[in-house]
Order: structure tokens, then sequence, then C-alpha cells
């Protein structure tokens, strides 16, 4: 299939990592209708030496590893001309779904997915265009990240999921929680799904939807409550 939609990158150390997530479901879908191309990489194909060195001791000392600046420059200089390089770093900014459809509209993204302690700082000074954090919290490496980004990515790209408006109604799109989601069986263990959803009203299920968005979102996330408030206003 003719490539329609942006290509992504990965650089990372351990490229079997993205084996199965790649090849499974809607992102292998994507791929091969030619809606999403994605490439992985293993850094260890730019190193020189005889043991494919990626990673070295810090300097001023202290534990751990920390990833060497060359194969990565090598790396991205050889397959990123123009893209967008993102490097995925607890201390990035934070990823929101409004990130997301920021670099859903790139044509080419590059992905690092650092290791150990981390990556050299010059990759960082003089290399990205910008850091990326999947949250408050380390992880072992960037792929784990570096995947949550590309399903962010891919499902915001046409044709890539069924259904469009189904986009549109989730969590964080409008700014606030999705409501609560119910299927078959209407009654289950004697707990019975609401009225109105079985209704055939389509109207009645719109406003119920939206009242129940509103105080899921009052309920677990308050704080989007308010910042949804802010952008309605200003
Ligand atoms: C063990 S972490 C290094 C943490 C680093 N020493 C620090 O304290 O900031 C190794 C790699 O995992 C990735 N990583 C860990 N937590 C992450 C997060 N919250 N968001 C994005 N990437 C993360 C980064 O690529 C990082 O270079």
């Amino acid at each position: 299939m003719p490539l329609t939609g942006p290509t992504i990158d990965v650089v990372t150390l351990f490229r079997d990592f993205f084996k199965s997530p790649l090849n499974e479901s809607l992102l292998k879908k994507a791929q091969d209708k030619g809606l999403v191309k994605i490439r992985v990489h293993d850094l260890r194909d730019w190193t020189h030496d005889r043991h494919k060195t990626a990673d070295d001791k810090p300097f001023g000392g202290g534990a751990g590893m920390v990833m060497k600046p060359e194969p990565i420059f090598e790396c991205v200089e050889a397959i990123g001309k123009g893209a967008w390089v993102v490097l995925l770093d607890p201390q990035g900014e934070p990823m929101s779904q409004k990130l997301a459809r920021h670099l859903a509209k790139k044509q080419h993204l590059v992905l690092i997915a650092g290791h150990y302690e981390g990556v050299d700082q010059r990759v960082k000074d003089r290399l990205v265009d910008q850091e990326i954090s999947v949250g408050d919290f380390i992880t072992m490496g960037g792929e784990a990240p570096a995947l949550c980004l590309i399903e962010a990515v891919a499902r915001l790209l046409p044709g890539v999921l069924g259904n469009a408006a189904s986009v549109e109604h989730e969590s964080f799109e409008s700014g606030i929680l999705e409501y609560p989601q119910y299927t078959r069986p209407r009654e289950f263990r004697g707990w019975t799904v609401p009225e109105i959803l079985v209704s055939g009203d389509h109207k009645k299920v719109k406003a119920w939807r939206e009242a129940a968005a509103e105080q899921v979102t009052r309920q677990k996330r308050p704080d989007l409550l308010k910042l949804s408030r802010k952008s309605r206003i200003g």
C-alpha cells in the first residue's frame, strides 16, 4: 500500500521490545494500510567498536551507565533529516492528548528511547527538539514510553480507527473525562444499565452522557473541570 501518513522512527537498544506491539491489532493494520510507517532502529548498528558499546561510565563518578552521544547522533542524522526529534525522558514535557494531537500533525517523528541512567546531556542540548515524559515516575527504559506515544499518535491519524466519532467523545478530547459505557447484558448479577441508555431517545441519551461525564470528572479529576471551564471562558 502507498504511504499516506507519517513516518515514525524509533531509536533503541532493544529493538525486539517493539516486535509484538507493532505487529498486533490496530497498529499492524495501520502500517499494512500505509497510514503510518514505523521503523525501529538498533542503536548498536551505529557503534564502531567490536563490542558495539553504546554506553559508558558517567564523568564525575556515580552509579550506572550513561548512553554515549556518538551512536545516537549518527543514527538520528542518518535516518531523521527534517524530522521532529523526541527524546523520551522523565524530565520532559508531560504527555497529554493535546501533545498527541500536535505530534500527529508531524510528517516525520524520531523517538529516542533512553536506557540505564539516561543519555549524555549533549543529546538533549544539541540533537533533540523536544523531551517528553509519560508521567512522574521512572520506567526502566524509554521503550514503553515510546510505545505509549506511538499508540496515542497513531490512533489520531485519519483512517486508523474505524469510527472517527469514537475519538471525539473520549476522555481528555473535550477537556474532561468520558461518560460511563455499558454493553449487553442489560442486567448482570442484578445490576442494571441506566434506563435512559436503552430508551432509544437520542436527545436524552446525549444529555445524560454530558451530565455523567461532568460528574465523573468532578469525582475523579476536578483539576480537569477547572481547566476546561477556564478554556471555555477565555
Ligand atoms: C531509568 S531511566 C533514567 C532516569 C534518569 N536517571 C533520571 O533520574 O531522570 C532510563 C530511560 O527511561 C526512559 N524513561 C524513564 N522514565 C520515563 C518517563 N517517565 N517518561 C519518559 N521516558 C522515561 C528515558 O528514556 C530514560 O533515559
